[in-house]
Formats: C-alpha cells, sequence, structure tokens
C-alpha cells in the first residue's frame, strides 16, 4: 500500500476482456482491503485461482493454532530468543511467542526451504530480517531480501519465503487488521512527505513476475496454507497458483532496510514513537537505528522511567550497545507490560550524560492491546529479569528478596 505498481500484461480498462495469445481468456481477480472502498489490486490469473483441488484442516505446532500460557504475572519479560535452535522451513520453523487482540508476535530461524506457499488471512505479515537474506515469492512477483529488511506482506497474499542457505533469523508480526504507512508522513495526495522518516525510492518493490520452474517449485499438486480465525487449511491446486500474466495496483508486497530509516534526534529526549516505521490502528513499530543522540548539554540521552499507562512495550534488541539494559543481548525480546514502570537499569541513567551517539539497532512495538506469552515463550523466558533493577549495591537497609 504504497504507491500503484504494475507487472506484466494487463487490459486497458478494469473489467475487460484480457487473452493470452492463443485466444485464452484470463480470470481477473481483486484483492480489495476495507470491503470495496480501500486500496486494491487486480491480477490476471491464466487458471482461476477457485480451482482446488482438496482442503484440509493442519496445524502447525508452534505457529498456529496457539494460546496463551495459562499464568500471566504482570512482570517485566525477557524472552531470549537466541536460544530458540534454528529449524525448519519459513512455516514449520515459525514459533508464536506473543499474541494479543491486534499484533501477534513470532520468530523463525529456518534452515531449509519448502515448496508449500502461505496466504495470512488474518492479517497483514511483517517480517524483519534479523540475520540472512533470501527472496518472497508471490502472485506480486519476485522480491529478494537481505539482512536488515523488513518484509511488510499484506492479507490475502498467496507467498513463500525461500532463504538461502544455511539458513535466516526472522522477526514475525501478525497485525490485524492491517500493518501500513502512517497517515500522518503521507500529504493529501497520497504521496510520502519530505517530513517522512523515508521516501518512495526507499523501498524495494516485486521486480518480475514468478515463472513456473520445475526444479525450483516441483510438480504438481501444489499447497498453499492458509490462516484464518488463528486456525490453518492446507489446500491444494493442479495449477501452479502463481501463474499470472500480470496486475496492477497499490495492494503488494515490499522490503524496507531499517539503515534506511531516518531517525529524528531532538535538544532533549523525544519520545520513542518519534522512531514510528509502521502502524495499525492500535499498534505502531517502531525502528532504533544508529544516531546523534540529544545536544542539549544537560540532555540525559538514556531513557527516563516511564511508565506508558495504556500500551504494552516489546523490543526486539538485533545489534550494538543496548545500554540501558542489563541481561539483555542480541535477539532477546524484553516486554514491559503496562501497570508496571520500566526504565534504565541502575547506573546507566547517569552514565548517558554527555553521551553523543549510540548504535543501537532495535525493533520496538506499542501494543494497546495486552500480550501474552505462549508456552514457546515461556520456555525461552529469564525468569529472573523483572528483578535486575535492583541495585547491586542496596542502601543500608535495603530491602532485598530473599
Ligand atoms: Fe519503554
Amino acid at each position: 500500500m504504497l504507491h500503484r505498481h504494475a507487472l506484466g500484461d494487463f487490459p486497458r480498462k478494469p473489467h475487460t476482456a484480457l487473452r493470452e495469445a492463443g485466444g485464452r481468456l484470463l480470470m481477473e481477480q481483486m484483492i480489495t482491503r476495507e470491503g470495496f472502498h480501500g486500496p486494491y489490486s487486480i491480477l490476471y490469473h491464466r487458471l482461476p485461482p477457485m480451482q482446488e483441488s482438496g482442503v484440509e484442516s493442519i496445524t502447525l505446532p508452534g505457529f498456529a493454532p496457539v494460546e496463551p500460557a495459562a499464568e500471566q504475572p504482570l512482570r517485566r519479560r525477557h524472552i531470549r530468543t537466541q536460544n530458540l535452535p534454528p529449524a525448519g522451513d519459513y512455516l514449520t520453523g515459525r514459533r508464536t511467542l506473543l499474541i494479543s487482540a491486534s499484533l501477534d508476535v513470532g520468530v523463525a530461524k529456518p534452515v531449509e526451504n519448502t515448496r508449500t506457499f502461505f496466504c495470512n488471512g488474518d492479517g497483514d505479515e511483517l517480517w524483519f530480517v534479523k540475520s540472512g537474506g533470501g527472496v518472497l515469492e508471490s502472485v506480486f512477483g519476485r522480491l529478494p531480501f537481505r539482512e536488515h529488511d523488513y518484509v511488510l506482506v499484506p492479507k490475502g497474499t498467496f507467498y513463500r519465503l525461500t532463504v538461502t542457505p544455511p539458513g535466516a533469523t526472522l522477526l514475525c508480526f501478525e497485525g490485524r487488521p492491517e500493518i501500513k504507512i502512517p497517515s500522518e508522513y503521507r500529504n493529501a495526495w497520497g504521496q510520502l512527505s519530505d517530513y517522512a522518516p523515508y521516501s518512495h525510492r526507499d523501498f524495494g518493490l516485486p521486480t518480475e513476475l514468478v515463472a513456473y520452474d520445475a526444479a525450483a517449485h516441483g510438480p504438481p499438486p501444489f499447497a498453499v496454507v492458509m490462516k484464518r480465525g488463528g486456525a490453518l487449511t492446507r489446500h491444494t491446486f493442479e495449477h501452479f497458483p502463481l501463474d499470472i500474466a500480470g496486475w496492477d495496483g497499490a495492494v503488494y508486497p515490499v522490503t524496507f532496510n531499517i539503515h534506511d530509516y531516518q531517525p529524528k534526534t531532538g535538544l532533549v529526549h523525544l519520545p520513542p514513537t518519534i522512531h514510528t516505521t509502521f502502524a495499525g490502528t492500535r499498534f505502531v513499530i517502531c525502528s532504533f537505528v544508529p544516531r546523534i543522540v540529544d545536544y542539549h548539554p544537560q540532555a540525559i540521552p538514556c531513557p527516563y522511567a516511564h511508565a506508558s499507562v495504556d500500551m504494552d512495550e516489546i523490543l526486539f534488541y538485533v545489534a550494538g550497545n543496548f545500554t540501558s539494559r542489563r541481561g539483555i543481548d542480541s535477539e532477546s525480546i524484553s516486554l514491559h507490560p503496562a501497570g508496571v514502570t520500566h526504565g534504565p537499569h541502575p547506573g546507566t541513567y547517569e552514565q548517558s550524560i554527555g553521551t553523543q551517539r549510540t548504535s543501537e539497532l532495535a525493533v520496538m512495538a506499542d501494543c494497546y492491546d495486552p500480550w501474552r506469552l505462549t508456552a514457546e515463550a515461556l520456555r525461552l523466558e529469564d525468569p529472573d529479569y523483572h528483578l535486575t533493577w535492583l541495585d547491586p549495591k542496596p542502601a543500608a537497609g535495603g530491602w532485598r528478596p530473599e
């Protein structure tokens, strides 16, 4: 949903006949958002996309269906995803860690590739490529991705991710009803404004349609796993489901590399949402990138203690020095729920005065809907994280837990 894009063949007017050489009439398909009032794309299939030869319910343990764990004490959480062993492909290796009414968070560390396609009917997906690279193949074409790219995949897209051996580490958001570019970054004409932290030029678009390749895609039948209502079904097609002659529209996957995000710095500390990159109705997703920090001579660049009482907050740490957090490493996810104040670890607040730059690289999300941990997240959790704010040298008489 960036701007209009087009690949391949399509008729001069929508909803008119398009025939291939030999006279075959192509089947037009509209993918529309918000009923028929939102952005849309029109695709031209060589065979009707309704021609399925089978459908069955399936489960992918750890990914879907998934339920929150029974016990959810209100405390600051630390999920050590660096301890999740690489396994499976982009679907079988996907692990859902945090669930909310509007934004789920998971991690995948695929070490193999699969013929199976996926279609998320619950929400838009935003993959963040912590390490590795590969290509997304979809009905909209080929879209290569590389380390530190976001890959935004619209709801309803038939696609698969193929990673370059030996694998990749991927963070994955599923946002409902959508994940979009914040409207405040656009002018009245829909163009990204010069105030936005990125421009149209920063986004990678599908470059070419996917041609069926027997060696790469295998023989029929083809499987498309679809997700709707948290449940999975496997749909079987006897024809290649990405067999598209052309399309145009404003709904299609894009990539955006986090290093192309233009950070803003203030005289004094700016709230973290100044780093907003993508947004939904009830959440934002933000990029923390290396930058010059606040430049008032008495500025305290380290974040103050804060109680953002309406939103839960998570951070996925990628690289650099995480100056305000103790015990955090690359691939850690911290969850600081509303209702519990959080802030810098002891010592880091004062040490930050006079700092001129930060090298941190991290992805943050704030969500109005409370997150619940899954059983997989509990297995990866550092249970002592909540208590790591205790000063290691407490004042005399200070209370310490046993
Ligand atoms: Fe925070």
